[in-house]
Order: C-alpha cells, then sequence, then structure tokens
C-alpha cells in the first residue's frame, strides 16, 4: 500500500477521515465538515452508541451537501490515550474499516490534540505506520480470488500540519515495517518452498542493503564441529545451512566501541518432530518452526533499511527435522561445536540442539555485548503464556529490563521466567553431559537451561516465541497469520540503547 502525506484540507470526493476525542468533541476538521454537512455527523453521533472513545468510528455514508462517499469519524478517547502505540492502532483500524470501501486512496485528516506532546506530525506518521502494517497480505497462492475478495484501497493519504516531517518520520517507519513484512513472507511460505537452502537465499538478498551474508554448508559446519545442529538435519535430504548476517553501522574501530550486539534464531524449516515423530494432527503449523530465523533476518533487513548506527550480528540454524533412514535415533549421543555432548532422549527437541551451536559459534567468533535468541521452542510455553507474551529467560536483569521495556513500547510483551540450578540438574545425563529433555515438569525452563549451557558469561537472553510466531485472530496492526514477533522489538531495542546518534 502507497502512503503519502500533504497538507490539511480534504478532497471532495471518495472517503474522509476525521476524529473525535473522548465525549465526542469533534475536531478542527471534522467540525468544517459538520457544518458543511448540515450537521450530519453530530446528528449521526446522536443517533449511535459513538462516544469518540478510542477503538470507536462511525460511517455516515454519502453526506448531503457534499459529493464525499463515505465519511469515518473515528474515537481517539482521552489526551493520554493518544499514544505512539494508540495510534498505530487507530492506522490499523482505519485500514480495516475502509479497505473495501474505495478504490485509489482514503484521506485522513490529521489534527493536533489538546494536551497531547505529539504533534499532528508525529501522530500521523504513526497513522501511516499501523494502517501500513496491517495492510500485510499472503495471497501469492490464491489463483482465483474476485476482485470483491482483494482490498480495492491501494493508498492512503494523511493531511496534518507539518507533513514534510511526518513523511521523514514515516521513511524510518516504513523500513521497519519493511522488515516485519519479509519475516511475515518467510514464515507463511509452505516448507517446500522454504527450506534451509532458499531460506538462506532469502538472507542472501540482504546484500543489496549492504548486510554481509555468509552461508556455511555441511562441510564447513562439520569441520567446526557442529555435532548438535547437523544430527537434527541428517535425515532430510535438503542440506543444513548456517547464515551469518553483519550490519556494520556503528563504530568501525576493533575496541570495545565497535563490539556487536547479535541475535540468533531457530530455523526448523519443518520439524516433523523425526522419530520422535510428532501426530499428525496439526503438523502444518509445523512450517512456521523457524519463525526465530525468520525473525532474525526481518530484523537486519529493518535495521539495514533503516542504516541504524549499531554494529549487529544476526545468526540463523537452519535445518528440516524429518524422519528417515539416515535419521537421528533416541539415545544417540552428539558432540556439539563447544565439545560438550548430548543424549538425544528426544529427536523433537531439536530446536535447542540447533541452538547449542548456533549461540556457540556467534560467541565464540563475535564476542559480542550480549546475545538474545529467538526460538519457536517448547509447547510448553503456550500453556503457561499463550499468546499475549512471549516467554522471557535470561542470565542478566539489565538485559532482561531492557527487552521487557521495549516490548511494552512496540507491544511484543514478554514475561521473565526463571532460570535455576535446581532446574539445570534435570538435563543431567547418566551417558553424556547432558540429555535434550528434562522431566516431566517445567518444560520451557529445562529447555532455557539447555541453552544457557552454550553461552559462557556472555550476557544472553532467550526468547520462547512458540505462542505469539502465529496468530489466528486478526490484531490492529498484526494481521492473523505470521505476525513477525521480535523484529518490532529487537529494533527497538537497539534504537533505546545501542545506536549512536
Ligand atoms: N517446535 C516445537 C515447539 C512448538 C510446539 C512450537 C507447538 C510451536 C507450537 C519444538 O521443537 C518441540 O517439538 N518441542 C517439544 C519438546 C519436548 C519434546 C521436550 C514440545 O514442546 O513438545
Ligand atoms: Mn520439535
Ligand atoms: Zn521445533
Amino acid at each position: 500500500m502507497k502512503t503519502s502525506f500533504a497538507k490539511p484540507g480534504l478532497p471532495t470526493t471518495g472517503i474522509v477521515v476525521v476524529s473525535a476525542n473522548a465525549g465526542s468533541k469533534l475536531s478542527a476538521t471534522a467540525s468544517k465538515l459538520n457544518k458543511k454537512t448540515g450537521g450530519a455527523l453530530t446528528r449521526a453521533i446522536k443517533a449511535s452508541n459513538f462516544e469518540g472513545k478510542k477503538g470507536q468510528s462511525l460511517n455516515v455514508m454519502a453526506p448531503a451537501g457534499t459529493r464525499l462517499d463515505r465519511v469515518m469519524v473515528v474515537g481517539l478517547g482521552k489526551a493520554d490515550e493518544v499514544t505512539e502505540l494508540e495510534m498505530q492502532k487507530l492506522g490499523g483500524r482505519i485500514y480495516a474499516g475502509t479497505k473495501q470501501g474505495i478504490k485509489g486512496t482514503v484521506a485522513i485528516a490529521v489534527d493536533a490534540v489538546k494536551d497531547v506532546k505529539m504533534s499532528a506530525g508525529d501522530i500521523a506518521a504513526e497513522i501511516a505506520y499501523g494502517a501500513q502494517l496491517r495492510s500485510y497480505r499472503f495471497d501469492k497462492y490464491k489463483t482465483k480470488q474476485k476482485p470483491k475478495d482483494k482490498p480495492k484501497l491501494k493508498s492512503i493519504t494523511l493531511h496534518c500540519t507539518g507533513f514534510a516531517k511526518a513523511r521523514k518520520n514515516y521513511t524510518r517507519l516504513g523500513k521497519i515495517a519493511n522488515g516485519v513484512f519479509f519475516t511475515r513472507d518467510l514464515v507463511s511460505e509452505p516448507s517446500n518452498v522454504i527450506y534451509p537452502d532458499t531460506l538462506a537465499k532469502q538472507a542472501k538478498s540482504l546484500e543489496k542493503l549492504g548486510v554481509k551474508v555468509q552461508i556455511l554448508g555441511e562441510a564447513q559446519m562439520r569441520r567446526l564441529g557442529m555435532g548438535a545442529l547437523l544430527g537434527v538435519g541428517q535425515g532430510s535430504i535438503r542440506e543444513s545451512k548456517m547464515v551469518v548476517m553483519q550490519w556494520q553501522g556503528g563504530p568501525k574501530s576493533r575496541g570495545k566501541e565497535a563490539q556487536p550486539v547479535a541475535f540468533v534464531g531457530k530455523g526448523v524449516t519443518f520439524d516433523t518432530g523425526g522419530i520422535s515423530i510428532k501426530p499428525s494432527a496439526g503438523m502444518e503449523d509445523m512450517k512456521w518452526d523457524m519463525g526465530g530465523a525468520g525473525a532474525v533476518i526481518g530484523l537486519m533487513k529493518a535495521l539495514a533499511g533503516r542504516k541504524a548506527k549499531a554494529n549487529v550480528v544476526g545468526v540463523v540454524g537452519l535445518v528440516e527435522n524429518m524422519p528417515g533412514g539416515n535419521a537421528q535415533r533416541p539415545g544417540d549421543i552428539v558432540t556439539s561445536m563447544s565439545g560438550q555432548t548430548i543424549e538425544v532422549l528426544n529427536t523433537d527437541a531439536e530446536g535447542r540442539l540447533v541452538l547449542a551451536d548456533a549461540l556457540h559459534y556467534t560467541n565464540n567468533r563475535f564476542k559480542p555485548k550480549f546475545m538474545v535468541n529467538l526460538a519457536t521452542l517448547t509447547g510448553a510455553i503456550i500453556v503457561s503464556l499463550g499468546s499475549h507474551h512471549a516467554g522471557l529467560f535470561s542470565n542478566n536483569d539489565q538485559l532482561s529490563e531492557r527487552l521487557t521495556k521495549a516490548g511494552t513500547e512496540v507491544e511484543e510483551k514478554l514475561w521473565r521466567l526463571p532460570l535455576d540450578e535446581a532446574y539445570d540438574k534435570m538435563i543431567n545425563s547418566q551417558a553424556a553431559d547432558m540429555q535434550n529433555i528434562g522431566g516431566r515438569g517445567a518444560g520451557s525452563i529445562t529447555a532455557a537451561q539447555f541453552l544457557q549451557r552454550f553461552v559462557g558469561k556472555t550476557p544472553w537472553a532467550h526468547l520462547d516465541i512458540a505462542g505469539v510466531t502465529w496468530s489466528k485472530t486478526d490484531a490492529p496492526t498484526v494481521p492473523k497469520g505470521g505476525t513477525a514477533f521480535g523484529v518490532r522489538l529487537l529494533d527497538r531495542l537497539v534504537a533505546n540503547h545501542y545506536e549512536k546518534s
């Protein structure tokens, strides 16, 4: 969808959007329009339950005295509800409410709001960003869509004072949206299309934005001793890969200043469970078991797109977990790149095996300031937190707090769970240094304890995103399907703390 910004004022035809505060107090532009229509807006408000609350809207169709097709009045709520996040959601709701209404553009009048710090331009940029995020669709495989099933709306125009500055702010937000869309595409693609090699090639496309991209194949990973990752992929005919992405937007020196931050993603392009095979019902969901890797790749796109002033490394471990004549067996013992040995008691606990080598490799090669990994790691996190928080596990309170705050700011919420020696003991093995599953309880925590054994003393956080990577319901800025959870969150983490301005 195209987005443009223009000076205050509204077109005389088509669909226009104006606003009202809590108590249905019309904005300046809305008042003008109300007069022009002989009070049609106030009458419509009186005849409905519209009170100008946030989330409310009212449509006045073809008002007399104008050539307009529709006036949509949206509620802003109280002054303290006019926030960055709420304006994004408003943009999403405007998109959803008008996308079938008209071919071409919808005009949105954004007026300054009394007692609100954000300027009209700031509000306009956030509305535009929210509308853009909501406009995502994955319909490339639908060959028989009728025009009426597709959105007619092709662009929005935001009218406000300070529109040039709004346009500039939006340029940056649009780059983040591009990263989000890239992740949503990767996560939505089926596993016959996206597998380790093709996912690596998608990551390689970031080179045109200035990201350095290296792809390691099985021979290289074998030389590096990545027995944990390779064991997971050995039952698949698809070659396992590891992709290393580097964005150098920060200091170029070799000292502490230039030390990068690192993001690591689980990229199981399909998880059958392997020999410990999953039940068939719902197994199709396991196409998005690469959601962590997808988020890291989209994050790198967002950061490079907006030329973030930070040094960032993204590493993704890409494998397909299949049963087969060469598949890993329960009871196999593998040696990880760190030298630690692992007894694989359940081949369906594969994500941690992939991350064990990806985390060790990243730590060893880059000595990063911190590592954050993202993984659709456990079904148990869905039992604990459902789909409204991702699980956060960390060995570092400051990193945890920064992540949690960034998550609140972009509404990708995190909830911290404990790590503890007592849980760590649960993965000690009789035959090897550790086993890849714990006992009956605390499944998400024992998975996190497992990862912790591969990060040394580096500040580290693990985000278990199994419950939030895919959504079954539309939210204002996240249509159902792949959410790209983590892209906006980690972009914000970098912007808040790791960019020199
Ligand atoms: N990819 C799954 C976790 C998952 C489950 C993600 C449901 C999204 C939705 C992971 O590889 C897995 O299979 N975990 C097992 C671990 C168990 C064998 C210890 C699980 O959660 O059942
Ligand atoms: Mn699994
Ligand atoms: Zn998995």
